[in-house]
């Protein structure tokens, strides 16, 4: 098979830990005979710094003219957020990259390693067989995308940010996430504020209508605050988390220390028409830059998600996650997720682990 990824690695630690989920593609290429075209392009400060912008209209065609997206990740350190090249960086680069192509469905897996169980922050009865989730936010409508605003009023400084769904656009992820559910426990949460906001009235009502083309799934709904609670009380609970934009940013992070580092996550972010970019949950981790001691594992999963999901490349999928999981056995640690056993390494030894596995 022969595919053409846009590869957009940005700022922090975003290249460090493409180039290695690069290699790891490299591999499956070599161990199951496919070409992988890797086309670079630049995205988020890194871009700012060549082009003076942060999603550039060349990146936006090398995207347009690709199979899928790989992106790193983007946004510089928070002391530096007022300069011009950091300023609206997010909203720039990877908010744009969603909105323009249309990537509604986020899908953002969160699952407990059992070689990684004293990772978690929760007790041992807690975590029980384990925890397995997958959130489904909504990621182009909300207040995300509404209109914000600064003004002036009897002197006083004040803001507005506009919620908005339609029913289309809620049906639309709705589906995404029974259709998750179908090939996993069965089971969907939906998760609004169903008892203060219009959005969430909205949302549950049609969220509930989908629930009837799917029969065999079982539906509950949950308001936010009580589902911010339950995933720290009973993770074990939840099965496919589908919810709004804003609300599924707060609580995919609050589930993403479960497993214990945000290095271990990936998601993906898919269209109607099934285009998709792949990116870590975490991200840019200026802190840790430059150093190679960032975690790869999310953006290898990310890679990994993207040739089941844009690909169907099951076969070579399995084989990724199989690999990672394997060398998490084998106890090789980056520092994110190292506690006095196990060994300590590097992003590169970390990769350089999986490929060794994936090519046993
Ligand atoms: C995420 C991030 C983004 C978001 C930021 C960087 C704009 O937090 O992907 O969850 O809020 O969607
Ligand atoms: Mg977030």
């Amino acid at each position: 098979m022969h595919k053409k990824i846009a590869v957009l690695p940005g700022d922090g630690i975003g290249p460090e830990v493409m180039a290695e989920a690069l290699r790891v593609l490299q591999a499956v290429a070599h161990e199951f005979g496919h070409y992988f075209e890797f086309a670079q392009g630049l995205v988020g400060g890194a871009a700012y710094d060549a082009t003076g912008e942060h999603f550039p209209a060349v990146t936006v065609e090398l995207c347009r003219s690709s199979d899928a997206i790989l992106f790193g990740s983007v946004g510089g350190p928070v002391a530096e957020a007022s300069q011009d090249k950091w300023r609206n960086c997010e909203a720039n680069s990877v908010l744009a990259l969603r909105k323009t192509f249309s990537f509604n469905a986020n899908i953002r897996p969160v699952r407990v390693y059992e070689s990684l169980r004293e990772m978690c922050p929760l007790r041992s009865e807690v975590i029980g067989d384990g925890i397995d989730i997958v959130f489904v936010r909504e990621l182009i409508g909300d207040i995300y995308f509404g209109e914000h605003k600064r003004f002036v009023e009897n002197g006083l400084r004040c803001a507005t940010d506009v919620a908005e769904y339609n029913e289309e656009q809620v049906a639309s992820v709705a589906r995404q996430a029974f259709a998750l559910a179908q090939v996993r426990r069965k089971k969907v949460t939906s998760v609004d504020k169903a008892n203060v906001l219009s959005t969430s009235k909205l949302w549950r009502e049609v969220v509930t209508e989908v629930a009837a083309e799917f029969p065999e799934i079982e539906l509950e709904h949950m308001l936010v605050d009580n589902c911010a609670m339950q995933i720290i009380k009973k993770p074990t609970q939840f099965d496919v988390i589908v919810t709004a934009n804003l609300f599924g940013d707060i609580l995919s992070d609050a589930a993403a220390i479960l497993p214990g580092s945000l290095g271990l996550l990936p998601s993906a972010g898919l269209n109607a028409e099934g285009f998709g970019y792949y990116e870590p949950s975490g991200g840019s981790a200026p802190d840790i830059m430059g150093q190679g001691i960032a975690n790869p594992i999310a953006q290898i999963l990310s890679a990994a998600m993207m040739l089941k999901t844009s690909f169907g490349l099951v076969r070579e999928a399995m084989a990724i996650e199989q690999a990672v999981e394997k060398t998490l056995v084998d106890g090789f640690r980056t520092a994110d997720i190292y506690n006095d056993n196990g060994r300590k390494v590097t992003t590169r030894e970390m990769a350089d682990a999986v490929i060794a596995r994936l090519r046993a």
